[in-house]
């Protein structure tokens, strides 16, 4: 039986990782550890509440006490570290509490790992791994069309989101590099799926379509983000931690770059050829939705990932394409309406209403 704790797993990719865990393992306990903010639903974990192997902890990662408690009663083996503030266009408006969790909470994780996992002559115990969690927005934007991310790849943040992921990034570095601390990290990709806040790309132009409403595409439309289907992701991350060899960073992307505009495009057309005829919602779905706006300050134009390591060291290979992911993600999105129904009361129509000045 291996403990994980998993930090951030009430939000997208933390809690699609906790249902591929329950999918893919029999003997594993998960602890989930999250301090609930406006992109944490537990509502995302209906499914698994109620499991014995499952246990869920509000708390907040940079609450040293509240974390060092969890791992003095609990024999953590695994961390796996998603828990961040995530959306760049917040990181913008609010740079502060970017730092607070993305650094100083990843500081406080590390350090509670540590303290637990130690021995006395400074070796670490058997069988104990941290994975951390990273984006591949801390390379920052390439222009020459033929480059790629590689792990080698020299770390250039622009946002203040993507600098906070890079600092602690440099911070899991530094107690590889000191201490020999047992850990990996992970560099991934745009992902898309199900329980994504609708304050993201895809879920947002979903929400924004099947609603009639304007569908907001920053700058000229062709910044190029390469999109993963979040289980690829998942699936990553699990090998990283079975086979990833200690203190190394992989890169995770599937090669799918897309513009932008295609995205768009191609969620209505896909709306357009799933929604019956009937469907009152149909008619309004059209390309006269997409609306251009003012584009976002400093703005990366090409992220674009290199999964060579991953594939070939772990034998690491995404099994959604894009064509088919975007339509299961879809599908989930007309399925759920309750759940998208109820994220977006409250808070988010304020949330929108700001940051899209309508
Ligand atoms: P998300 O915003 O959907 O979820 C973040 C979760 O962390 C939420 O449940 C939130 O309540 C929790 N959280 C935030 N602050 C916390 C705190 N101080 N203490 C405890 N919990 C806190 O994010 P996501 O898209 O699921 O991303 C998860 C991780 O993966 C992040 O570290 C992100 O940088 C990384 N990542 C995301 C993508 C992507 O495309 N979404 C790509 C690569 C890497
Ligand atoms: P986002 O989903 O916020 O991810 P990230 O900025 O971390 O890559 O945005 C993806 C791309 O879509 C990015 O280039 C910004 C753009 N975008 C829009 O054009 N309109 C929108 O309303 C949003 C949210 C994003």
């Amino acid at each position: 039986m291996r403990n994980y704790l998993v930090t951030g797993g009430a939000g997208f990719i933390g809690s699609n990782f906790i249902h591929y865990m329950f999918r893919k393992h029999e003997d594993i306990r998960i602890i989930n550890v999250d301090s609930l903010t406006y992109a944490g639903n537990l509502g995302n974990l209906e499914a698994v509440k109620d499991r014995d192997d499952y246990t869920f902890i509000k708390a907040d990662i940079r609450d040293k006490e509240a974390i060092e408690k969890i791992f003095s009663e609990n024999d953590i083996d695994v961390v796996v570290h998603f828990a961040a503030e995530s959306h760049v266009d917040r990181s913008i408006v609010n740079p502060e509490v970017f730092v607070e969790t993305n650094v100083l909470g990843t500081a406080v994780l590390l350090n509670a790992a540590k303290a637990a996992w130690e021995n006395e002559d400074g070796s670490f115990k058997e069988g104990k791994k941290f994975l951390h969690v990273s984006t591949d927005e801390v390379y920052g934007s390439l222009s020459d069309p033929s480059d790629y991310f590689y792990e080698t790849t020299p770390y250039d943040p622009h946002s203040p989101y993507s600098a906070s992921k890079a600092s602690a990034d440099l911070l899991v570095k530094a107690y590889i590099d000191t201490y020999h601390f047992p850990a990996n990290m992970t560099n991934c990709s745009n992902n898309y799926g199900p329980y994504q806040f609708p304050e993201k790309l895809i879920p947002l132009m979903i929400n924004n379509a099947l609603s009639g409403k304007k569908l907001p595409v920053y700058g000229d439309g062709k910044n190029v983000r390469d999109w993963l289907y979040v289980d690829d992701h998942c699936k990553g991350i699990d090998m990283v931690i079975d086979k990833g060899v200690m203190g190394e960073k992989y890169n995770i992307g599937g090669h799918n770059e897309r513009e932008n505009i295609q995205i768009v495009k191609t969620i209505i057309k896909t709306l357009q050829e799933i929604l019956p005829d009937d469907d009152p919602r149909k008619k309004g779905i059209s390309e006269d939705l997409i609306t251009y706006v003012e584009d976002r300050k400093g703005h990366d134009r090409r992220y674009a990932i290199a999964p060579d390591k991953i594939s070939r060291e772990l034998g690491w290979l995404p099994d959604t394409k894009f064509e088919d992911g975007i339509k299961l993600t879809i599908k989930w999105y007309l399925e759920h309406k309750d759940w998208m129904d109820n994220i977006t009361s409250g808070d988010y129509q304020e949330y929108y209403k700001r940051m899209y000045k309508v």
